[in-house]
């Protein structure tokens, strides 16, 4: 159990945050799945203050998904301050800074990993965030720049000393954007020196390995992102392969009928963004790829609901390859307004 301010955390796993994919709705199903708690999208904070109401919405979230941390970027103190104030309007438990958003036109104008390389910035973020709203500030953090600038110890210890209450840290750096491997020994060297709990974040993609590294390298926490989409299962010990289709259905039907409640709309806009959620639930369980096709090109949810009851599928999983990552990324659905 992890606790800062009126803050407490139960559990080991939580749902990373990701731009398109970590809304309200999926925060609800993963925090019944065993999330630990909820992370917001990142919003930008030059849109919160300017009143962009799509920004706004993305801090719309149910009681049943606390602790919820809203996650802000920005590169300007002033505006990272005072955006803060209206994020805090809304009650989150905590505030939490983006420091790792490897996107260019997010770092490339020093906001996101680009606080990296101005740490007594993100240092003077934090301190001014706390004081102007009372919460529980926590960052989440990349190992550097790149690899000639891995600043990552004197990073942690700026951001304890203006008064962080945790840190998130993708073993990755801004450079390396999703290539290579998490290095989750130089998170373990974080950990064994930091005073704030300390999450770890990178390439785990079970339940099992989350449990493994937490152990391992002492981290209070495991983030896990691009495994956790099309797959709220991983945040028990419960597998995905062993689900039989009905199940994965019933999931994949609740998640829909969520995004459906949270973007209401007459053209059924819902589908759309759920589309990128159901080719993940589908992965690897041997859905026809003719249905799959069909199913995509549909844009009524009725219609959609229908052609999924009509495919006939064997209870089990016929496939149990690994799910590919390689073609994901922050990029992929960023659409910064
Ligand atoms: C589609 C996508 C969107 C992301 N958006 C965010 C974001 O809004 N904020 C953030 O801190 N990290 C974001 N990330 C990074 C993830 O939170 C995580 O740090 C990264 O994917 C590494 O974890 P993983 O190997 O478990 O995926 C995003 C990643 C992906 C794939």
């Amino acid at each position: 159990m992890i606790t800062f301010g009126n803050v407490t955390i139960k559990g080991d796993v939580v749902l990373s945050p990701m731009a398109g994919i970590s809304d309200s709705p999926y925060r609800q199903i993963t925090r019944r799945f065993g999330s630990a708690f909820a992370y917001t999208e990142f919003v930008s904070t030059e849109q919160l203050l300017l009143g962009n109401v799509k920004s706004l919405d993305m801090f719309r979230y149910l009681e049943t998904e606390r602790p919820i941390f809203f996650q802000i970027f920005g590169s300007d103190l002033e505006t990272v301050v005072n955006a803060s104030e209206i994020a805090a309007s809304k009650k989150p438990d905590v505030i939490d800074l983006n420091m790792g958003c490897s996107v260019a036109k997010v770092s490339h104008h020093g906001s996101g990993a680009g606080l990296l390389r101005n740490v007594r910035l993100a240092g003077a973020m934090i301190e001014g965030i706390r004081k102007k709203t009372g919460l529980p500030v926590t960052a989440k953090i990349r190992l550097g720049w790149d690899s000639q600038s891995l600043n990552y110890l004197e990073t942690v210890k700026v951001l304890e000393g203006a008064g962080v209450s945790a840190i998130s840290v993708h073993g990755r750096t801004k450079a390396m954007a999703y290539s290579g491997s998490a290095d989750w020994n130089a998170i373990g060297e974080i950990k064994s020196k930091a005073t704030v709990p300390i999450f770890g974040n990178g390439d785990v993609a079970t339940f099992q390995e989350a449990l493994e590294k937490k152990k391992k390298f002492g981290v209070d926490l495991v983030l896990i992102g691009r495994k956790a989409i099309g797959n709220p299962w991983i945040f028990s010990d419960v597998k995905k392969e062993n689900k039989t289709w009905l199940e994965i259905k019933d999931v994949i039907l609740e998640h829909l009928d969520l995004m459906l409640n949270f973007y209401p709309s007459e053209d059924d806009y819902a589908l759309i963004l759920f589309r990128k959620h159901f080719i993940r639930y589908i992965e690897n369980t041997g859905f026809p790829d003719e249905s799959k096709r069909e199913l995509l090109q549909i844009t009524n949810v009725n219609q959609f609901k229908d052609r999924l009851e009509s495919v006939s599928m064997d209870s089990r999983f016929l496939e149990t390859s690994e799910i590919n990552n390689e073609n994901i990324n922050c990029e992929t659905f960023v659409s910064l307004v």
